[in-house]
């Protein structure tokens, strides 16, 4: 869905990105066209390093050839998708599951870019359910103590679905996503990161039908 808009965000994202930077290199179909766009740079002679934010991306880039390295400690700028955003920039992540290896990357980054289309604004996050990465271990448990916060929470794919650190996912149904609810979920023994993203966002390349809406948050 909203494809054009996908590529159209990712073409203006790739403007910024310069020779010798090492780049953050995101998930999910936003991401994938901004892979697909990088392949051909580095065809031409682009020289950059690569951080993807799961298997996934990193196969992607392999296979195009793009140079991997997670050895790195400065990153110039991550380019990755976002599942919801809002008006101060706070973003739901995870909907493909990589919320972990993403938040690593997006935090230790200068500049995080954000690739999205027009469906992921919401003036207050309630859109998307919130993912939040748990432990095996007594999960069933962490899922009790998550819903006690105000939500109805279900394991992806009743556990079949297991993320790229041998975790299950939790996708949290709230009337309206809090960012403040980052702090309180992730104080819960046994959840390993939540997909709530704040003050991590430094540009939200917003594709349109026929270019691209650049906002600085
Ligand atoms: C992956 O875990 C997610 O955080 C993705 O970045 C997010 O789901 C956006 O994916 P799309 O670009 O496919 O919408």
């Amino acid at each position: 869905m909203f494809e054009n808009e996908k590529r159209m965000a990712a073409m203006e994202a790739l403007k910024f990105v310069r020779n010798d930077m090492r780049i953050g290199i995101g998930t999910g179909s936003t991401a994938y066209y901004f892979i697909e766009g990088l392949s051909e740079l580095v065809k031409n002679g682009l020289r950059i390093t690569g951080i993807p934010t799961s298997k996934k991306s990193e196969e992607l880039c392999r296979s195009f050839n793009i140079p991997v390295d997670y050895n790195i400690k400065d990153i110039d700028i991550d380019f990755d998708g976002a599942d919801e955003f809002d008006p101060y920039g706070n973003l739901i992540k995870g909907g493909g599951g990589a919320l972990v290896r993403e938040k690593i990357v997006a935090y230790n980054s200068r500049e995080f870019y954000v690739l999205v289309d027009h469906s992921k604004y919401s003036e207050r996050l309630h859109k998307f359910p919130l993912p939040v990465e748990v432990l095996p271990f007594m999960s069933e448990k962490t899922l009790e103590n998550i819903e006690r916060l105000g939500c109805r929470a279900s394991f992806r794919d009743d556990k079949k679905f297991i993320s790229d650190n041998g975790n299950y996912i939790i996708d949290c149904v709230f009337s309206y996503t809090d960012p403040e609810l980052e702090s309180q979920i992730k104080m819960i023994p046994g959840v390993v990161e939540v997909g709530i993203f704040r003050h991590l966002a430094t540009k939200i390349f917003q594709g349109t039908i026929d270019g691209c809406r650049i906002i600085d948050v």
